[in-house]
């Protein structure tokens, strides 16, 4: 079974992507993870975001792992642990400005069609339901307004660090908005027959318990 999860940054893919692959007995793949992972290679090596070519290059080259069960996902690059280090908004920005470029794409969604092949996953990511598994068994879009998810990111980032400001957080929501859903090749986009939730006045446990009366339909439904 594949279960594609997609939706704008903050809608909270991957809690609930971790929750339900957890619930369901899958494997959970952050496909965001692997272009933040390309993201770190690129600046790590002084590369420019823009250059195209040198990217693609870092793309091809770097070995990106994902390991262990759900809840404790590790991000490998080239065998070193990242986990934490991809999880800055720079490298956020920076996974969203590169992953416009096609030739980088074409390399990650190669190895995300691999990995879906090797037993059931949930992936979460932007073109999963569009483009990557078009076919995927089930298909959610989580949504909520770009207030709330600022809100969400905001927090999430205090508990972090005090070096945050909310209205810092709410531009660099929107302007991630505007280029993963602008992009030329493979924008975020609501996949037709994806099943839409707007969390904005939903706890994660409401949106959870939505999504696996959505899996457990299917599972009945196959069954019978
Ligand atoms: O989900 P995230 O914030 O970790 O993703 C970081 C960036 O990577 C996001 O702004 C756009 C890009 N991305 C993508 O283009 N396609 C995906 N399937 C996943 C992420």
């Amino acid at each position: 079974m594949i279960i594609a999860i997609d939706g704008p940054s903050g809608a909270g893919k991957s809690t609930l992507g971790r929750m339900l692959a957890h619930e369901v007995g899958l494997l959970y793949i952050d496909t965001g993870a692997m272009y933040r992972a390309v993201a770190l290679a690129v600046i790590e090596q002084g590369i420019s975001l823009t250059d195209q070519r040198a990217v693609t290059g870092v793309a091809k080259h770097a070995r990106v792992d994902l390991a262990g069960d759900p809840n404790s996902l590790q991000v490998k690059l080239n065998g070193r642990d990242i986990t934490v280090a991809i999880r800055t908004a720079e490298i956020g920005r920076a996974a969203s400005v590169i992953s416009t470029i096609p030739e980088v794409r074409r390399e990650l969604v190669y190895h995300q069609r691999e990995m879906g092949t090797r037993g059931s996953v949930v992936l979460d990511g932007r073109d999963i339901g569009t483009v990557v598994f078009p076919d995927a068994d089930i298909k959610f879009f989580l949504t909520a307004t770009p207030e709330q998810r600022a809100h969400r990111r905001y927090d999430e980032d205090r508990a972090r660090t005090n070096d945050v400001s909310f209205e810092a957080t709410f531009a660099d929501i929107n302007a991630r908005d505007e280029r993963d859903s602008t992009r030329a090749d493979s924008p975020l986009a609501i996949a037709e027959d994806a099943v839409v939730i707007d969390s904005t006045e939903l706890s994660i446990e409401e949106v959870f318990e939505r999504m696996v009366a959505v899996v457990r339909e299917r599972q009945m439904k196959e069954v019978s």
